[in-house]
């Protein structure tokens, strides 16, 4: 007798349906699983032998086929141990229960006993978009499952559970929690502890309220990277649906913390500037996701920017441009998602000093071109806010004055955001720093006045056809942040002042 259930599986962060069938025939005893299945695949026939007879059940001695279809796409992983034990118990008519309409996912142990796996979330919403009644999945990933809403999430703890439920024998009860909020893992980073440093700040705050990237450039130990570290605390809270993408992520790697059911903060990576290309961006064979995507809907901070690879810096350039990365493959490519906001801190030359007021710099004109060409051209194109970092004064840092909180500065941001996905609405775009070339034109309309400015200024400091959307949409931002809908002299002359590279650096960069 064929029996047939089903389960799913992950490709990339996307979940797919797989169909289990097991055949029973007679014959000489032996077990096979086809259709392309990895060692840890293959070798959950040992782990569901074990737990049949741990669990008073007996696997059959016979002739055993289990097709795992569609046949030609690679599985992988241990999720398929909990199906192909039920597939068979119903094959060997031990259950009789129709299992047509649920899906069913888990490791197992000898025991019996149903252990966490990878990917729960995206196949709990893959098998609600395709219809499924109930998913049964293992009670460590079932807050994970219990987000999606419109079907039923049953938590199994063990295989005796779960044949007793099938058997009529007990009553299992349909998973739900409520999904909390958590405060920020780290209260402590607020942006009151940054002394001084107003221009920066206020940079910082249009960035986080229009997402747009930014590049932080100063002498060492200006407060380059505690700035950076701050950044989530102003950041616009996350919406429901880049929560669910993101935790799709981190589920899809087995990287959600037991007991999470949802990423409710933004994520912020830091890696170190040796990192491979990989790494960053994603790669290997099946690809895995990196730090790009690990980001995504958050912040990713390269520090010491100009230390990273340049292959590194080339790689970030499409994903950055496009929100997401595809990995291609001989026989597959998976796309990943990337939306970033990308921050970005480095020394302004090799010394550290250029442009210091009392440290003179060492390093040569020369030296200082090769040092900024690193990062002119893949990464510069895709910053709208480039800030000079200037080094602390006594003063400021000797000062009592109480600075603005974190909670101040994001009621701010949250209101900028809100006009801007208002704006918006039609077109799919929650922030500025996503506004198409084409529209541009409609969401910034400029007082006569400034547009005067704005040629000027174009004129005057040669800004290039690329800087000229960039400063339009960091206007935008700050007219926002404004409550203005048209965008006036002030909001220009501000968003030309942070082409600060265009203006200050364009020697060396042409050099
Ligand atoms: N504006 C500031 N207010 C308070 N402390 C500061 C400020 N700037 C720098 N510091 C102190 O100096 C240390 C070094 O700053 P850091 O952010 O590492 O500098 P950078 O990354 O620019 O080299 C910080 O950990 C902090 O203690
Ligand atoms: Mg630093």
């Amino acid at each position: 007798m064929v029996s047939t259930l089903y389960s799913m599986g992950v490709n990339g962060v996307e979940a797919f349906l797989v169909k289990i069938e097991s055949d029973i025939s007679k014959g000489m005893p032996a077990c096979d699983i086809v259709g392309l299945p990895d060692s840890a695949v293959k070798e959950s026939k040992n782990r569901v032998r074990a737990a049949m007879k741990n669990c008073g059940f007996k696997f059959p001695l016979a002739r055993i086929t289990i097709n795992l279809a569609p046949a030609d796409v690679k599985k992988s992983g241990t999720l398929y141990d909990l199906p192909i034990f039920m597939s068979l118990l119903h094959a060997s008519n031990q259950i009789s229960k129709e299992l047509n309409s649920s899906i069913f996912i888990g490791e197992l142990s000898l025991k019996g006993d149903v252990c966490a796996v990878s990917g729960v979330l995206s196949m709990t919403l893959k098998a609600k978009k395709l219809g499924f009644k109930n998913i049964f999945v293992p009670f460590n990933n079932a807050q994970e499952a219990s987000v999606i809403k419109g079907i039923n999430v049953y938590a199994i703890k063990n295989i005796s559970e779960l044949t007793s439920y099938l058997l009529n024998e007990t009553e299992l009860k349909v998973y739900s929690s409520d999904i909390i909020i958590k405060k920020p893992e780290n209260e402590l980073l607020n942006f009151s502890q940054v002394k001084g440093q107003i221009e920066v700040k206020r940079a910082l705050e249009i960035a986080a309220a229009g997402g747009h990237n930014v590049l932080m450039i100063g002498p060492p130990g200006s407060g380059k990277s505690m700035m950076a570290k701050r950044i989530l605390s102003i950041l616009p809270e996350m919406t429901f649906e880049e929560m669910l993408e993101t935790t799709a992520i981190y589920s899809s790697r087995g990287m959600l913390k037991s007991g999470t059911s949802l990423v409710t903060q933004r994520p912020f990576r830091a890696p170190h500037y040796t990192i491979s290309t990989a790494g960053l961006c994603g790669g290997g064979s099946p690809p895995y996701p990196g730090e790009i995507t690990f980001a995504h809907n958050g912040v990713l901070f390269l520090d010491e920017l100009s230390e990273f690879s340049r292959s590194a810096l080339e790689t970030l350039r499409q994903p950055l441009e496009d929100g997401y990365i595809t990995i291609s493959r001989a026989q597959s490519s998976i796309t990943f998602p990337s939306a970033i906001m990308l921050i970005a801190a480095m020394n302004p030359c090799p010394c550290g000093y250029y442009g210091h007021p009392s440290v003179p710099c060492t390093c040569s004109a020369w030296q200082i071109g090769k040092y900024m060409s690193k990062i002119s051209g893949p990464i510069l194109d895709r910053i709208d806010i480039h800030i000079e970092v200037p080094s602390i004064k006594f003063e400021d840092l000797n000062s009592s004055d109480i600075n603005e909180t974190s909670e101040e500065i994001s009621k701010r941001v949250n209101q900028a955001r809100n006009i801007q996905i208002e704006r918006y609405k039609r077109h799919n775009i929650l922030s500025n720093v996503k506004l198409p070339s084409h529209l541009i034109s409609e969401a910034c309309p400029l007082t006569p006045d400034a547009e005067k400015m704005f040629q000027n200024a174009f004129n005057s400091l040669s800004l290039s056809a690329r800087a000229y959307s960039k400063v339009l949409r960091v206007a935008r931002t700050i007219a926002d942040l404004d409550g203005k809908e048209l965008i006036s002299t002030n909001h220009i002359s501000e968003a030309i002042q942070y082409r600060n590279l265009d203006r200050k650096y364009l020697f060396h960069l042409n050099a």
